[in-house]
C-alpha cells in the first residue's frame, strides 16, 4: 500500500501533473508529504499523537519530497481523500492532520478562491465581476499571502467561487495536485466535482453556533472582550457564516453539498483529536 514517489505539484494554469514543475512552497495550504513511516503508523491504527506535521507554514523546500510516500487506493490508484463541508466546521484542521498522519500532500482549496477574491479587491474590482482573468493567472506562491483570512476576503472568495469560469480555471490545478501523488484536499466540491471517484469522502459539519465560536476564536485569540461584546461579535460571525453557507449551497455551479457516498462527521461534540481518530477509522475501513 505504501509507495515511494518524488513529489512535484503542478503549476496553477500550468501544464499539470507530469510537467515536472516543482511549485515553490512554504505556503499556508499546500504541503508536501510527511513520509512513509507516518502513513504506515496511521493505517496500523496507532494514535497520531504529536507527530502530525500538519503545519503547512513549516513546510520548506517546495512541494517536493523526494523520499515522500504515496499511499494507494484499493484499486491501486493514488489515494485521494476529499474533505468537504461548510465554513469553520473543522475541515482544514482535520485535512491537514490527516495528510500529516498518512504521509500525503495537502491542499486547502479555499485558498485558491481566497486569492482570486483578494486580487479582485486589490484591483478595486467588485468580486461579483468577471474574475476569470485573476483565476487564470494565479500562482501557487499566492497561496502564501498573509491577507487571505479576513471577513472581507471570506465574502469576496464566495462571490468569485460562484462564477463558472473561475471554477473552470482552477479545476485542473486541483485535479493535477491530487492525481500526481495522491492527496488530502479540503473544500466544498472535492467529492462531488473535483474528485468524484475519490477513495474516501468525508463531509464535516457542525452547528452554526459551534462554527461561529470557533471562527471567532481563530480571529480573536489575542483579545478578551467583555461577555456582552463577545456574544455580539459571535452573533455577527454566525450571521456571516449563515449567509456564506446560503451562497455556497445555493449557487448553480458546484454547490456545497455532501457527495452521496460521503461519510458525515459532526464535530459539535468532538475535539480535533477525536475527529482525526474517527476519520482515520473511516480511511482504514475504506482503504484497508
Ligand atoms: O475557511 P472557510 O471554511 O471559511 O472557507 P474556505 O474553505 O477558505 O473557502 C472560502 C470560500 O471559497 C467558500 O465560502 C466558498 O465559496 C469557496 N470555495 C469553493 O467554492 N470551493 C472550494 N472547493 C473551496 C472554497
Amino acid at each position: 500500500m505504501i509507495r515511494r514517489a518524488a513529489m512535484f505539484a503542478p503549476e496553477i494554469g500550468g501544464r499539470g501533473a507530469g510537467s515536472g514543475t516543482p511549485v515553490a512552497d512554504g505556503t499556508n495550504g499546500l504541503r508536501p508529504s510527511a513520509g512513509p513511516a507516518a502513513g504506515e503508523r496511521a493505517l496500523a491504527g496507532e494514535a497520531p499523537g504529536g507527530k502530525v506535521s500538519g503545519d503547512p507554514a513549516s513546510a520548506t523546500g517546495g512541494a517536493v519530497a523526494a523520499d515522500g510516500s504515496a499511499m494507494a487506493a484499493p484499486d491501486g490508484r493514488r489515494l485521494v481523500i476529499a474533505v468537504d463541508g461548510p465554513a469553520a466546521a473543522g475541515k482544514g484542521t482535520l485535512a491537514r492532520a490527516l495528510a500529516g498522519c498518512l504521509g500525503l500532500p495537502y491542499l486547502d482549496t479555499g485558498l485558491l478562491y481566497r486569492v482570486v477574491g483578494r486580487r479582485m479587491l486589490d484591483a478595486g474590482l467588485d468580486p461579483s465581476a468577471d474574475a476569470s482573468g485573476e483565476a487564470a493567472t494565479l500562482r501557487a506562491e499566492d497561496l502564501a499571502r498573509g491577507d487571505l483570512r479576513t471577513p472581507e476576503v471570506d465574502r469576496a472568495a464566495s462571490r468569485v467561487a460562484g462564477q463558472p469560469a473561475v471554477r473552470a480555471a482552477l479545476l485542473q490545478f486541483q485535479r493535477s495536485f491530487g492525481a500526481a501523488h495522491g492527496a488530502v484536499l479540503d473544500g466544498r466540491d472535492i467529492g462531488t466535482v473535483i474528485f468524484p471517484d475519490a477513495a474516501v469522502k468525508l463531509f464535516i459539519s457542525a452547528s452554526h453556533r459551534a462554527r461561529a465560536e470557533r471562527r471567532w476564536l481563530q480571529l480573536n485569540a489575542h483579545r478578551s472582550p467583555a461577555d456582552g461584546e463577545r456574544e455580539a461579535e459571535i452573533a455577527a460571525v454566525e450571521a456571516e457564516l449563515v449567509a456564506r453557507d446560503a451562497a455556497d449551497s445555493g449557487r448553480e455551479v458546484a454547490p456545497l453539498r455532501a457527495a452521496d457516498d460521503a461519510v458525515r462527521i459532526d464535530t459539535d461534540r468532538l475535539d480535533a483529536d477525536a475527529v482525526l481518530a474517527e476519520a482515520l477509522r473511516i480511511v482504514r475501513a475504506r482503504v484497508g
